[in-house]
């Protein structure tokens, strides 16, 4: 293929987003961890299934450090502890900025053009640390949530109203946390705002639902977290830079002023093509969404600001 996308942890998120690039024929995939085979397992495995899933898509694995990334278009880094039942993302804070720092020292220097695509909980300030790591310009580094988020809420409001999901559309910003804000103004179907399908308290059920949407699905697997609708968020965003599709998601984005937002990471609606994050999306918000924006983005800080203590 033409273009090359390395992920960076070999476990149940990399291992996915893996499959769904080389199915979707988007580029050549390496896939590195530190476990011994993990990698070139999984790798040879997905590779194995090429002929019937018919893609060419070449797919490799590296438990032997990073050199195999050197050139890559996108890095999407997924590397870091899920959370365990009763703990929130904030509980990885320490464990995982270790790690990110670490990974995003080693791929920056293999790949000084990539584009960074931060998938590790907590995720806004795990973007924080790559940005601060790799000394890359925002635009090439960012956080995939509010794709995965804006999925859930989607998927939420089809089953709601009995509607395809193709039929939706949903925005989903802020952090990825209790706090996120998804904004039933601008979810849509067919185009309608589902503030007019459906009555207040069942829009009130499912923002709740998809904000602990994460939280739902560790209760559940008891031993990890969710890992096919995570990959397909960062596989969406890839495939819009690979494709220079100027497709608008809301992502962990920097912004300096936007939304009254400064330097922080924070997820808002953005354009994506082949720079990365090629524009910040203003949308108007009331004064009720931009508070909650405002308290997310606050969240947001005080975990940067921990992080920062913890050197
Ligand atoms: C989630 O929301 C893993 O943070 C991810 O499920």
């Amino acid at each position: 293929m033409e273009k090359k996308v390395s992920v960076i942890g070999a476990g149940m998120v990399g291992g996915t987003c893996a499959q769904r690039l080389a199915e979707k024929e988007l580029c050549d995939v390496v896939l590195v961890d530190i476990i011994d085979g993990l990698p070139e397992g999984k790798a040879l495995d997905l590779a194995e299934a090429a002929p019937v899933e018919k893609h060419d898509a070449h797919i490799t694995g590296s438990s032997k450090g990073y050199a195999a990334t050197a050139g890559s278009d996108i890095i999407i880094i997924t590397s870091g502890v899920p959370r365990k039942p009763g703990m929130s993302r904030d509980d990885l804070l320490a464990i995982n900025s270790k790690i990110m720092k670490d990974v995003v020292s080693k791929v920056a220097k293999e790949s000084p053009n990539a584009i960074l695509i931060i998938v590790a909980n907590p995720l806004d300030a795990m973007c924080h640390v790559a940005f601060e790591t790799s000394g890359f310009p925002k635009n090439r580094v960012m956080g995939m949530a509010g794709a995965l988020d804006s999925a859930r809420f989607r998927y939420f409001i089809a089953e709601e109203l009995k509607v395809s999901v193709e039929n939706t559309n949903a925005f989903v910003l802020g952090g990825h946390g209790d706090t996120m804000v998804p904004l039933p103004r601008y979810s849509t179907v067919a185009g309608v705002p589902i503030t007019e399908l459906m009555p207040k308290e069942r829009i009130d059920a499912l923002c709740e639902r998809t904000a602990k949407g994460g939280g739902e699905i560790v209760s559940l697997l008891k031993t990890g977290s969710a890992f096919f609708a995570t990959a397909s968020g960062a596989v969406q965003m890839a495939e819009a830079i690979l494709k220079d599709k100027k497709l608008i998601v809301p992502c962990a984005t920097y912004l300096e002023g936007e939304y009254g937002i400064n330097n922080l990471f924070v997820g808002v609606p953005v354009k994506l093509g082949k720079n990365g994050v090629e524009e910040v999306m203003q949308i108007k918000l009331t004064p009720e969404e931009d508070a909650a924006l405002k308290k997310s983005a606050a969240a947001v800080q005080e975990l940067v600001d921990a992080m920062k203590k913890l050197g």
